[in-house]
């Protein structure tokens, strides 16, 4: 069943019923100011760090579910209403949610009132926007009240949602005009506040949530809304809010708008204040005066608009399927913008409390990114590096305000340095920047260790080398990508975090996945410094790649499977020798990536292997069979129900390692069949069952072991939108950015014929048309460019703003 429908000329999704099987939900911001906005008006706001300065509060987990957002309440004589529907839930006339690139407009219709809200974050303010639009399309007057609703949270999300003794007290809150300033803390340490505005005068306003709300009052009918109008309160320590009331007498056919803005302001420490406790509000007028006309809220809105257009034209294919052309251009373009800024901070699922910016996920984010705007993944690139240690290792996470490793979580993930040779590799790869490596980059935040990045990636190669375990493959620590495999944890007491219990140095537990990562990110490595004439030293780092080559088909290798890992005893993980977990998902993708067993036929058979026993119609799970008993040796994934997150759960993110591996294997057929079976514009019609957003990939989906079988959770902030991109983009349609060119090797469903794909590529923007006549999966049989022919190969760098490509396979 479908919720809505996508309007691709306008770059939207459109839902049309608003009780969709979960929220569903849009990201406004792309800078420093974001917000989370369900197509119901529910989410929060935040500066930087969802976490260190929240600036509405949120509950997860409520029930009713998603009652806290940007409400705006309608009273119409005795109904009360939302155009968003929630949180009153009265049923509507028309209802509408387009959610668009960084905006969305929400539309709800009853009884011959039309209210629209459309709402953004601008691409250069601190603030979220609002006009709010309210028509009466009835042919008599009306007499109604409009309410605007935010409930401040205290700054840190986590403080405000635990340390009630103290924060009941420190509410603090201004009022002038129809502006209401959210000031608490401002008084001692802090700097900065928030301001909720409207550009009109209001007929009255509340800022204490007893007085709107009523103390024994919910978001479902507040006494405020319920008498018609606002008691005026000002807060004095508890629940700080923001409402403002406009009391609306129209005419037949006549309309009101308003703008209502919520932003977030930093003041010099020396001009805090202006008198005694009164805080200088200069600077919030000076950002109110800039969204408080029309036009210029809709100058916002159009610069918006022109940014997104201009950043995804970089990359618009043409082909016969409507859903990859969707998803390419669109929908899959823009969440890997948002985990690039999220990480896996703030989400529907993420509290925004819990995990600052992961080392690894950041990382894998950028490959997605790289090619949209290359100066922010350069940045981010030099930021990560700086948290590494010294001996190669890495803080599993950072915070992005400080942009310290976090020392609570600590490091012992032993994929994790090599994801920094990864996501700087594909940034030479598509910027040609080669000086990034001659940066000057702290080790461990520490200016007196600082080094340059080359030596970032020497240590991160060095640190799998330095840390090889009995069979000579990579020491797994804590855990790899599987966050979950736990081999030197045994933890046996409740709560206790799988991740940082037992020792992480464990000596013995291996893991296949690192020795395929070494493989493919070590030769990446040994690639660059070739190409810096590093002669001798690449030579040796070829030949330990050769060497871990050699030993995963050694030790590596099960019979018909890429074992996964060997635990603390030695034990085989991933083997037909086991009970349960015989085969995992993880080393079949990364070892054929890299190339491992290729020409041996090895390949091949842990494909087949996949296809067997790991294949379902949703996608492939991780593991199979499930894990049905909890075991010490194993840790976290032997936690969870069979078919979920990481025990036997399609895993969106390493789906595509196996279409990539079926891509180098040349089955296009085999490639694009498994990418629809996760891409979420391929699942729209049956989002009863997969129930996450039909525009946004998910974490994981319920595999065949669970009662839930197809059910998705954990949408947007996935290392999935990264590598689907780049797995459609560079394996299917086979546009692979180089050092000194591009290559176009495409790998196809034999029945595509044709496709084009526009490329901005080192500010050359790339024309290219493939032709398919004989239907073949792969292969190139010949290029022309600007009309010419040239040899099947790397297209070379140019200085022309524009070159037409023409491939021919066969
Ligand atoms: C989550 C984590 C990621 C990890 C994956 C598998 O998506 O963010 O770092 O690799 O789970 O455990
Ligand atoms: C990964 C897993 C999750 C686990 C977390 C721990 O994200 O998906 O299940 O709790 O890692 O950090």
């Amino acid at each position: 069943m479908k919720f809505g429908h996508f309007d691709d000329l306008n770059k939207e999704y459109v839902i049309e019923k608003y009780e969709t099987p979960l929220p569903w939900i849009n990201y406004l911001g792309s800078d420093s100011f974001f917000t989370l906005l369900s197509n119901t008006a529910g989410g929060y706001a935040f500066y930087k760090d969802a976490r260190l300065r929240r600036i509405t509060r949120y509950r997860y987990n409520n029930l009713p579910l998603d009652q806290d957002g940007f409400h705006i309440y309608v009273k119409d004589g005795d109904t009360i209403w939302n155009p968003g529907w929630q949180p009153v839930q009265t049923a509507l006339d028309h209802y509408e949610c387009r959610h668009g690139l960084g905006y969305s407009v929400i539309t709800g219709k009853k009884n011959d009132i039309l209210v629209k809200q459309e709402l953004y974050v601008p691409k250069y303010d601190n603030i979220l926007l609002q006009r709010v639009t309210v028509n009466n399309t009835a042919d008599t007057a009306k007499e109604i009240d409009l309410f605007s609703f935010v409930e401040f949270c205290l700054w840190d999300a986590m403080d405000d949602s635990s340390n009630f003794q103290r924060n009941y007290s420190t509410g603090e809150v201004e009022v002038e005009g129809s502006a209401i300033y959210h000031k608490t803390e401002y008084r001692e340490r802090r700097n900065h506040y928030a301001v909720f505005y409207a550009n009109k005068p209001v007929d009255s306003f509340d800022t204490s949530r007893d007085s709107f709300m009523g103390v024994y009052g919910s978001p479902k009918a507040p006494a405020a809304v319920v008498n018609g109008k606002c008691g005026n309160s000002i807060a004095h320590g508890w629940q700080p809010v923001g409402a403002h009331h406009f009391h609306l007498n129209l005419k037949a056919g006549e309309t009101y708008s308003v703008i209502i803005g919520l932003g977030y302001v930093e003041v010099p420490v020396e001009e805090k204040f202006i008198a005694p406790s009164v805080i200088n509000k200069s600077y919030a007028h000076a950002l109110m005066n800039k969204y408080i006309t029309d036009e210029q809220f809709d100058t916002g809105m159009t610069e918006l608009r022109k940014f997104w257009n201009e950043l995804l034209s970089g990359f618009e294919v043409k082909t016969e399927n409507e859903n990859v052309n969707r998803m390419v251009n669109i929908w899959n373009a823009y969440q890997c913008m948002v985990t690039f800024n999220m990480s896996r901070s703030a989400s529907y699922y993420e509290s925004g409390i819990g995990r600052g910016m992961g080392f690894r996920d950041s990382c894998q984010d950028l490959l997605g990114f790289v090619h949209m705007i290359p100066e922010r993944a350069r940045e981010r690139i030099l930021d990560i590096a700086a948290t590494q240690k010294e001996d190669g290792g890495a803080y599993h996470q950072y915070q992005p305000l400080t942009k310290k490793g976090n020392s609570d979580i600590g490091g012992g993930f032993n994929d994790d340095p090599l994801w920094l040779i990864a996501c700087t590799d594909a940034y030479i790869r598509e910027t040609g920047d080669w000086a990034i490596l001659d940066e000057i980059v702290d080790f461990d935040n520490n200016h007196e260790k600082a080094a340059p990045l080359l030596e970032h990636l020497r240590r991160s190669f060095n640190y799998t080398l330095n840390n090889l375990g009995p069979n000579k493959l990579p020491l797994i620590g804590r855990a790899d990508w599987n966050d979950c495999l736990n081999l030197n944890c045994f933890s046996e007491h409740p709560g206790e975090s799988f991740q940082i219990t037992g020792p992480s140095e464990g000596p013995v537990a291996e893991s296949v996945f690192i020795a395929g990562m070494f493989v493919k990110y070590g030769r990446e490595y040994a690639n660059i410094l070739k190409h810096l004439g590093i002669a001798e030293e690449a030579e040796k780092a070829y030949k330990a790649v050769d060497q871990m080559t050699e030993t995963v088909l050694d030790k590596g290798w099960d019979g018909e499977w890429f074992l996964r890992a060997y635990d603390a005893f030695g034990q085989k993980i991933g083997s037909e020798e086991c009970e349960e977990g015989k085969i995992f998902i993880e080393p079949q993708g990364m070892c054929i990536m890299a190339g491992i067993g290729i020409e041996t036929g090895h390949a091949q058979k842990a494909l087949d292997a996949v296809k067997e026993r790991l294949d379902t119609k949703y996608g492939i799970v991780l593991l199979n069979p499930a894990y049905t008993k909890y075991r010490l040796n194993l840790g976290e994934i032997s936690s969870y129900p069979p078919g979920y997150k990481e025990n036997a759960g399609i895993f969106c993110h390493n789906n595509p390692w196996i279409i990539f591996a079926e891509s180098i294997m040349g089955h296009g057929d085999r490639a694009f069949e498994l990418y629809k079976k996760t891409c979420p514009a391929f699942l729209e019609e049956i989002s009863e069952i997969h129930r996450t957003e039909p525009y946004a990939y998910c974490q994981m989906v319920a595999g065949k072991d669970a009662p839930t079988f197809g059910e998705g959770k954990n949408s947007w902030l996935t290392g999935t939108a990264a590598w689907t991109f780049t797995v459609l983009t560079e394996g299917i349609l086979g546009i692979q950015p180089d050092y000194d060119g591009l290559t176009v090797d495409p790998c196809i469903p034999h029945t595509v014929k044709h496709f084009t794909v526009n490329r901005l590529f080192r500010n050359t923007m790339y024309h290219i048309t493939v032709n398919n006549p004989d239907g073949v999966q792969k292969g190139v049989k010949a290029i022309k460019v600007n009309g010419s022919d040239v040899p099947v190969g790397p297209i070379p760098v140019t200085d022309r703003k524009e070159v037409t490509v023409e491939v021919t396979m066969g």
